[in-house]
């Protein structure tokens, strides 16, 4: 059971995570389908190198307390953890602190997905398991979230929508803030064909603009490729995307032509500022 000082309790289900959303919010998150749209796709490796720069970014650090905003799957959670299991082990830093990480999200399938393949495993493989302490909850980032202040080292937040005054609160003094969006150019094959949405022309601009309040930009990375996919990888990276919520469920998506496509995304590093 959670408990908060003004007396309010919630309980965590048998799943390992407390929900508490009120039930006024009218947004939904990502749906069970759209969730295997995304497994299907970045299990088949078309991110890792999004993943693996987003960890270095992450491990440069060394944090122990990481929050992930907009979890999904918890791919790149499990990357970062992962990444930073291995570099604790290496230099022996992981007996002083205890890895934690939070994996919220406003869909409960997402966050029960994250929680039940957040045991990673330390190099080399066959040694004992390590499992960084990860807890699960479901929550409207638009809402005042309820996580105590500077609980968090890290904020994550990969495609995923941010509440800068509620990230500003919740990161220690000199946190860092990991955020992923996509470039215009993300999608464009499959934009002309009417099979996903725009992106914001000044995304990145207007990102940096929300943030400069609380938040110094400190790095900034570009990755784009153009991929060339199977059919089912082409449903699948249309399935996972908001798109999806546009034209019923994924499944029904029909592989389209073309299979080369464009992803392109901005790895942006923010340093917490002020008081
Ligand atoms: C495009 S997906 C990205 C998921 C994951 N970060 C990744 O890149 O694989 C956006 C995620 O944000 C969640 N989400 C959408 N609106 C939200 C909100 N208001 N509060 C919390 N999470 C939200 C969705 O349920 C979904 O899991």
């Amino acid at each position: 059971m959670l408990g908060c000082d003004a007396g309010h309790r919630f309980d965590v289900n048998r799943r390992g995570y407390a929900s508490l959303l009120s039930g006024s919010t009218k947004l939904i998150g990502d749906s069970a389908a759209m969730l295997d749209a995304r497994d299907a796709f970045l299990e088949k490796g078309w991110y890792t190198e999004l993943r693996d720069a987003l960890s270095r970014l992450v491990g440069a650090g060394r944090p122990r307390r990481v929050v992930d905003i907009g979890c999904g799957t918890g791919y790149y959670l499990r990357g970062v953890l992962s990444a930073l299991e291995q570099a604790g082990t290496a230099d022996g830093s992981s007996a002083e602190a205890e890895l934690r990480a939070l994996a919220v999200d406003l869909s409960p399938v997402a966050v029960a997905r994250t929680l039940r393949t957040a045991t990673i495993r330390a190099e080399p493989a066959g040694s004992d398991s390590v499992a960084a302490d990860t807890a699960g909850l479901v929550a409207d980032v638009w809402s005042p979230l309820p996580i105590r202040d500077a609980a968090a080292d890290v904020i994550i937040n990969v495609f995923a929508p941010r509440n800068a005054t509620e990230f500003h609160r919740i990161l220690s003094p000199d946190g860092l803030l990991a955020v992923v969006v996509p470039h215009p150019t993300h999608l464009q094959e499959l934009r002309a064909a009417g099979l996903a949405l725009d992106v914001h022309a000044n995304k990145v601009d207007g990102l940096i603009d929300s943030l400069s309040g609380g938040f110094r930009l400190e790095s900034a990375d570009d990755i784009s490729r153009v991929l060339s996919l199977s059919p089912t990888d082409v449903g699948a990276l249309i399935g996972m995307g908001p798109s999806s919520h546009h034209s019923g469920s994924p499944a029904s998506v029909a592989a389209p032509a073309p299979t080369d496509v464009t992803v392109a995304f901005s790895l942006l590093g923010f340093r917490r500022t002020g008081a």
